[in-house]
C-alpha cells in the first residue's frame, strides 16, 4: 500500500531543519564506498555491507528531498565491478529490485523521479526490469531526480558518445565545425541533466574510479572516511555546509 506521508513537513521544518534550502547544490553525485569494510569490521560477509547500504541510500534521499535538491546520482555498479567474485556481483545487482520493492511507494508519494545511467542492456533482466518499472512509474514526477549509475563507466560512456558522434557526422546530422561542449554533453547518458555541483565520496579513498569524468569538470569534491553504511544525514549536511563555504570560480578569478 502506498504511504501518503511526505518525508518532510514544511511547518515542522522551519524549527527543526537548519540548512537553508536555497544554499543546497542542485545536483549531488555520490560514490558510495566502504560497504565491504563495514561488514568485515563486524565479522560479516561483504555483501552484508551492501545490504546495509540501501538504507543509507534512503536516508540520503530523504535529506535531499527535504532540501529540495534537484538531482542525486548514485554510483551503484561500475563497469569495473564485474571483476568482483560472481556471488558479490549477483548480490549487488539484486539490490535495485530490493530497494525499489521496499521504497518505491514512499518515493512516489514524495514526487521522486527515478532515472538510470549506464549500459543497462548488459544487466540481468531482473535488474533492468525493476529499474525500468520504477522509471516508467515515476516518469511524471517532478521532484528529486534519483539516478542510479548501473553498469556505468565514464570511459565507456565517452567511447559510446564518440562513436555516435562519428556516425552522426558521417550522416551529416552533426557538423564537425559546430561540434562543441554542449553537443558532446547531449551524447552522454546524462544528456539534459545539470552537471553535478557536489561530489561526495565515502570510505576514505580519494579518487574518481571512472565516474562522470566529463560531467565533474567543475564540481566541488567532498571526501569522508565514514563508510557508506555509517553515512547519515549528519555527514550529508556537513558536506552541504562545506559546499556552501566554497567559492566556485569556474576558472575565473
Ligand atoms: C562500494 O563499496 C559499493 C558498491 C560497489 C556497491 C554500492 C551499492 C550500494 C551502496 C547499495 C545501494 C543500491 C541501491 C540500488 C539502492 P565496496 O564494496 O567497494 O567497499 P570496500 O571499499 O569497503 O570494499
Amino acid at each position: 500500500m502506498s504511504m501518503k506521508v511526505p518525508f518532510f513537513n514544511h511547518k515542522q521544518s522551519k524549527e527543526s531543519y537548519q540548512f537553508p534550502e536555497e544554499a543546497a547544490p542542485e545536483h549531488i553525485a555520490i560514490i558510495m564506498d566502504g560497504n565491504g569494510r563495514w561488514a568485515q569490521k563486524r565479522g560479516l560477509p561483504r555483501v552484508a555491507g551492501h545490504k546495509e547500504g540501501i538504507s543509507t541510500v534512503m536516508k540520503v534521499v530523504k535529506a535531499a528531498v527535504k532540501l529540495n535538491v534537484k538531482a542525486l546520482t548514485l554510483y551503484t555498479f561500475s563497469t569495473e565491478n564485474w571483476k568482483r567474485p560472481r556471488p558479490e556481483v549477483d548480490f549487488i545487482l539484486k539490490l535495485p529490485k530490493e530497494f525499489l520493492h521496499l521504497y518505491l511507494p514512499e518515493l512516489i508519494s514524495n514526487n521522486v523521479r527515478i532515472g538510470a545511467i549506464g549500459d543497462m542492456e548488459n544487466l540481468p533482466a531482473h535488474t533492468r526490469e525493476a529499474v525500468q518499472f520504477a522509471i516508467d512509474r515515476t516518469r511524471n514526477n517532478d521532484g528529486l531526480r534519483l539516478n542510479f549509475a548501473l553498469n556505468y563507466g565514464s570511459r565507456h560512456e565517452l567511447i559510446k558518445a564518440m562513436k555516435e558522434m562519428y556516425a552522426d557526422i558521417n550522416n551529416e546530422k552533426l557538423s564537425l565545425e559546430e561540434l562543441d561542449e554542449q553537443h558532446v554533453s547531449q551524447y552522454l547518458y546524462t544528456a539534459g541533466m545539470p552537471e553535478p555541483d557536489l561530489l561526495i565520496r565515502t570510505g576514505g579513498e580519494k579518487r574518481l574510479s571512472n565516474f562522470l569524468l566529463w560531467q565533474l569538470a567543475y564540481t566541488e569534491f567532498w571526501f569522508t572516511d565514514v563508510l557508506w553504511p555509517d553515512f547519515s544525514e549528519k555527514e550529508f549536511l556537513q558536506a552541504l555546509e562545506e559546499y556552501r563555504q566554497r567559492k566556485r570560480r569556474y576558472g575565473g578569478i
